[in-house]
């Protein structure tokens, strides 16, 4: 049983690298917030504006449990903030669990997510996004570096990042 957890802050590109990486293996894939909107018919935005951001980190966390303990062979993406908290990090410290951060720099992740900031319930009322992330990901990273790997992610195409990540896998 091979299970490949890609981590990474908002818009480092863990869904699109997870399906090549998924792809390549013949593995299946599961992008855990589209497993949640599956399990909940609702969306992200919704989860968070209707129910709050603690109902969503518990759903979360009950999720990343059961797929962690399955049986079952996959290539999962969380979201972004799934490692940092109910412990999740610890939750991927197990042998068969291959976990990768994909690292990319503030300016990076600002260029990509300027332009999805009323779609992320994190970024709704943000007024200076690149200090946001700055401050957001300095929080983050002692989780994500947990991950067995680190892969760079910074004007590489996702076809060389996927490979990267086989090739440790
Ligand atoms: C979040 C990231 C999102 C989603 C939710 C919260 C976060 O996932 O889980 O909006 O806390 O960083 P993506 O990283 O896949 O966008």
């Amino acid at each position: 049983m091979k299970k490949i957890i890609l981590i990474g802050y908002m818009g480092s590109g863990k869904s699109t690298i997870g399906k090549l990486v998924a792809d390549s293996l013949q593995l299946p894939f599961i992008d855990l917030d589209l497993h949640i909107e599956d399990i909940t018919q609702l969306t992200i935005s919704e989860i968070f504006q209707d129910k709050g951001e603690i109902y969503f980190r518990k759903l979360e966390h009950t999720l990343l449990k059961e797929l962690i303990e399955e049986s079952q062979s996959f290539v999962l993406s969380l979201g972004g903030g799934t490692p940092c908290y109910a412990n999740n990090h610890l939750l991927l410290q197990q042998p068969h669990v291959k976990s990768f951060y994909l690292k990319a720099n503030i300016n990076t992740l600002e260029s990509r997510l300027k332009l999805e900031m009323n779609h992320r319930p994190l970024l709704n009322n943000v007024t200076n996004l690149k200090s946001f992330i700055g401050q957001h990901l300095f929080e983050r990273s002692y989780f994500y570096n947990y991950a067995q790997h680190t892969v760079f992610v910074d004007n590489k195409s996702p076809i060389t990042i996927a490979k990267e990540i086989i090739d440790l896998a």
